[in-house]
């Protein structure tokens, strides 16, 4: 299967015809009018690239530093909730091919497994994503089980204290979902290797809520009583609470202007991810590359900046990396790959935007990553 997938669209039209509908649309889907979700990847095209011949550097070297690591590849995989619901175990499958391509992975709150399942089926560098609660005390048990999983990094999202609205999500009746009903079992049941796989698997639920039963059973109970917690009313207080409670590195993750980058530096971030959910929260924003120099400047080195949103191309991710970021988060790409064919279909996406990569390096005369940091914006021109 991963063969006949060249490139990330591909993995997209795969997963459209493997998982339920109610699923793909979710991961695929933006908010409203999804104009700020096409922008995202429309905009890397304000920008080429420098080409230059006759010095390509043989053995490019991808590895590059960003969230206090050394990692073989400039892009790492970003949270997506509910990874084993496109694929059974999809959270364990992600994180063994994160390992074994030496990037790190961010696990979402809203994830089926857990972080310590995570933690015993690979040694790679686990990051663990955090919605806050309006119940503290349950953010602090969360927080505890990233500390003993050893994850070296918390991530807090700070786009989502609402939701917005996914039409492709509304018509599909996905938020009102709360158990399996006839209607919705029958829409399953029309992707029948899907559903032999997560029927093998069991009944799935939320990994993070094991010990809590008050929030239901299965995951789309627990998924909606889990949403309802989240508290609308976080603030940058917050964020200088969550760095009392962690010691390792805090990443604040959604902004997307200098201004809110510069006062998560100063609530003790360590690092910001400039993101509009994918398109997913505020429609009508900008597009998260376009604004990753204002974010840069407004900064000016006071904390690490890392970007995500529509990148679909190793382009595009030579692009960020030379506008300044130090790294790059996956969203749907990796998750297209997870839902068309699995564990697999992660490793050949991460191979896919490797190969990119260094291809795009080796015609622009580049030997590294670390050189095309250096470089910066003097291998791009504005179009
Ligand atoms: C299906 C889906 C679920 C997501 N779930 C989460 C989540 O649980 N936590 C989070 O911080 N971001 C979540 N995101 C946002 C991603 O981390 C990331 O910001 C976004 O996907 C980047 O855009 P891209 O998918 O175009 O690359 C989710 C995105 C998608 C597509």
């Amino acid at each position: 299967m991963p063969a006949r997938i060249i490139n990330v669209e591909d993995a997209r039209r795969l997963a459209k015809r493997r998982i339920p509908k109610i699923f793909f649309d979710y991961i695929d889907g933006g908010a409203f009018a999804e104009r700020t979700l096409r922008a995202n990847s429309e905009d890397f095209g304000r920008w080429s690239l420098e080409q230059r011949v006759l010095r390509t550097a043989p053995n490019r070297n991808l590895a590059t530093t960003y969230l206090g690591r050394r990692n073989a590849l400039p892009f790492m995989l970003g949270p997506v909730g509910f990874l084993g619901l496109y694929a059974a175990n999809g959270e364990l499958k992600t994180a063994r091919a994160a390992a074994a391509a030496d990037i790190p992975i961010c696990l979402s709150t809203f994830s089926i497994n857990s972080i310590t399942d995570l933690r015993a089926a690979s040694q790679g560098d686990l990051h663990f994503q955090l919605y806050v609660l309006r119940d503290r005390e349950l953010a602090r048990e969360f927080i505890a089980g990233a500390v003993a999983a050893r994850a070296s990094t918390l991530y807090v999202t700070v786009d989502t204290t609402i939701t917005s609205v996914r039409e492709r999500d509304v018509r599909n009746g996905f938020r009102a979902l709360q158990h399996l009903t006839p209607g919705l079992l029958a829409r399953l049941a029309m992707r029948p290797f899907w559903c032999l796989e997560m029927l093998r698997s069991g009944m799935p639920s939320v990994g993070i809520l094991k010990d809590h039963p008050e929030f239901g059973l299965g995951a789309l109970a627990q998924a909606t009583n889990l949403s309802r917690g989240i508290d609308p009313d976080l603030s940058w207080h917050d964020i200088a609470w969550l760095r009392e409670q962690w010691s390792g590195r805090l990443v604040v993750k959604g902004v997307l202007s200098g201004e809110d980058a510069v006062r998560a530096c100063e609530c003790g971030a360590d690092a910001v991810v400039i993101s509009n959910h994918g398109g997913r929260q505020l429609d009508g924003a900008a597009s998260t590359i376009s604004i990753l120099p204002e974010v840069l400047d407004a900064v000016a080195g006071r904390c690490e900046v890392l970007i995500d949103g529509g990148f679909r191309r190793g382009t595009d991710i030579v692009k960020a990396i030379a506008l300044g970021a130090s790294g790059v988060l996956l969203g749907r790409a990796y998750t297209y790959g997870l839902a068309a064919a699995g564990e697999a279909g992660v490793t050949r996406i991460i191979e896919l935007l490797r190969d990119e990569v260094d291809i795009t390096l080796a015609l622009m005369g580049l030997a590294s990553i670390d050189e095309l940091k250096a470089r910066g914006t003097s291998v791009l021109r504005a179009v």
